[in-house]
Parts: structure tokens; C-alpha cells; sequence
């Protein structure tokens, strides 16, 4: 049983999400984590991955004793300071897979075929004056997938009846049938697409730099599913506009929801408003997921899904 009113939930959520936690649990809301704390007897904590969670609030809130955060990546939360008061963590790993991974393949097929900008071509009536561009089969190519925990393992098997090659990188090799490369430059060096589904940390911190970029070169493409962290986006504007590689897609930003105006005038990339988990049946399984965390806190049970910080 979770008390009630225990939970303060910080963040917007989407109406989805909130009929989920209403269903499960009474809190009480903070929309801004930099704006005042209510009054309450609060132990724990609800977000989510698009909210980050500043020390400071959780100094203000000496009795919170858990955090639990709807969705995989973590990065959002204050994780030296949650370690150093013995503050538990929950993240939301597994349920949202098939989502992303959708999301990943179909701005991969997109970005390859250009999709949108057929659509955009027929719309406009320009079918009629010229056929529309040559574009590049997916088949044949070397996918290296930078991350390979559950997200990227995932990815790779669906990618597979693709009749592509996978290759990848991540802190260690795995016991995988995939082409493993010790540094992110010679995976991208081996590959035809670069997809990032590794988590943001300070390792992977602007890890995609003109270096990579240029490992990549005029035919490669990458694919952002991580987080905008993970690239050094004034690299990556160089590289596009200069076309240092073929293209982009990007599903996460450095700065959200306002992205950089520079990508906003390229032709060569894809954008989407980071959706790789934005489903209904996902978002509910993230939530539910969450609570459940909750749940085995009050209860004094093991996290299913703890962060081991
Ligand atoms: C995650 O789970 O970290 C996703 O980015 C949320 O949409």
C-alpha cells in the first residue's frame, strides 16, 4: 500500500500517464521541479525522463527516500546525491523496447528512402515535372549500433531480416554473433549507419565528434535514439551542412523541446520530437512499471527494476 499523498509527482505528464497513476495512487503534483515544494509529508517521488531532477529540490524534501523515474535512461536524476543519502532509484527498462525500436527502424527505412520528402514531392505536384531522386537500399549495409544493452541487442535482432550486417560497440564485448569494435571511430569507420542506443553518461558525453563524423563519411548515416548529449551537435550541423555524411536521424536533442534552429534548415536530416517510447500501450507499461517500484518501497520489498547507482 502506497500512503496517501506519500508521492509528490514532479513533471508534466501526459493525460495517458496520468489516468494510470489516478487509477493507482493519490499524490500531489509539481509541475515545475524549481517551483515551490507544497506542504506534505512526502517520501517519494514520481517523474519522468524528460524532467530533471535538481539536487536542491531533493534538499528541501529530506524525507524522500525514493525516486522513481518513468523511463529507461536515468540521466535526469541526481545520482552522486541519491548515492550519497542512501535515496533508492527506479527506472522503467524492457517495457518501452518495442517502441523504440520501432521508432529506430522506421526513421532508419525513412532516412535511407527519404520518405518524408517523397510524400512532400507528390503533395506538391513536382512527380509531374520529374521523377523523384535515386535513393539507397538498406539491404547489403553495415548497421553499427553503439550500445548494446537492451535496446541495441534488441534492435539488432529485428534488424536482421533487414539482410544487413550489425557490428557494434559498448564498454565490453558481448557473447553476441556480431562484429564487436573497441572504439565508437572504428565502428562508425566499419559502418554504412551509425544508431546510437547507448545510455548518456559522462563516457558517452558528446562522444559523436567530427572525428566519428568523419570515420563515418559522405555515404554513412546516423541514427540518434539515445539522448542529445551523446553528440556534439556543433559537429554534427559542420558535418551535415558540409556533407561530411549523407544524413541524420534525430530523435533526441541537446536542448528539448527546442532544438537547435540550425537543424531545422537542413535538408539532410530527419527529426522527430523525442517519441522513440511515445505510444499509449508503452507509456502505460512505463507508468505501471514506476508504481510498481512504489509499491515494493512501501512494502519494503526489492525494486523490480532498481538503478544501481
Ligand atoms: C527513456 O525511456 O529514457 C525515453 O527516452 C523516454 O521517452
Amino acid at each position: 500500500m502506497i500512503p496517501v499523498n506519500s508521492v509528490l509527482q514532479v513533471g508534466q505528464f501526459p493525460e495517458i500517464m496520468q489516468m494510470e497513476i489516478d487509477k493507482r495512487l493519490s499524490t500531489i503534483q509539481l509541475l515545475d521541479p524549481q517551483g515551490i515544494v507544497p506542504e506534505g509529508n512526502f517520501t517519494a517521488i514520481l517523474t519522468r525522463s524528460n524532467t530533471q531532477i535538481p539536487k536542491a529540490l531533493l534538499e528541501k524534501m529530506p524525507g524522500v527516500r525514493m525516486v522513481a523515474t518513468c523511463g529507461v535512461g536515468y540521466d535526469n536524476l541526481p545520482l552522486e546525491h541519491l548515492k550519497a543519502h542512501g535515496i533508492k532509484a527506479s527506472n522503467t527498462p524492457g517495457v518501452l523496447n518495442d517502441a523504440v525500436c520501432e521508432l529506430a527502424i522506421g526513421m532508419l527505412l525513412s532516412l535511407l528512402r527519404r520518405i518524408t520528402e517523397a510524400q512532400a514531392f507528390v503533395k506538391s505536384a513536382d512527380w509531374s515535372k520529374s521523377p523523384f531522386t535515386m535513393t539507397t537500399t538498406l539491404a547489403g549495409k553495415c548497421i553499427g549500433i553503439a550500445g548494446m544493452g537492451r535496446i541495441g541487442q534488441d534492435l539488432a535482432k529485428r534488424l536482421e531480416p533487414f539482410k544487413v550486417k550489425i557490428a557494434y560497440t559498448g564498454p565490453s564485448q558481448k557473447a553476441l554473433p556480431y562484429d564487436f569494435f573497441p572504439t565508437i571511430r572504428e565502428l562508425a569507420q566499419a559502418s554504412d549507419v551509425l544508431i546510437l542506443a547507448c545510455p548518456a553518461n559522462p563516457e558517452t558525453d558528446k562522444m559523436i565528434n567530427a572525428e566519428v563524423l568523419d570515420a563515418l563519411g559522405p555515404q554513412g548515416y546516423l541514427v540518434n535514439i539515445a539522448r542529445g548529449s551523446v553528440v556534439d551537435e556543433d559537429a554534427l550541423l559542420v558535418a551535415l551542412q558540409q556533407n561530411k555524411i549523407a544524413g541524420a536521424a534525430l530523435d533526441v536533442f541537446e536542448n528539448e523541446p527546442n532544438p537547435r534552429i540550425e537543424f531545422l534548415n537542413i535538408d539532410n536530416v530527419l527529426l522527430t520530437p523525442h517519441i522513440g517510447s511515445a505510444t499509449s500501450e508503452t507509456r502505460q507499461l512505463m507508468t505501471n512499471l514506476a508504481i510498481d517500484n512504489l509499491e515494493a518501497f512501501y512494502n519494503q520489498q526489492p525494486l523490480p527494476t532498481e538503478v544501481k547507482n
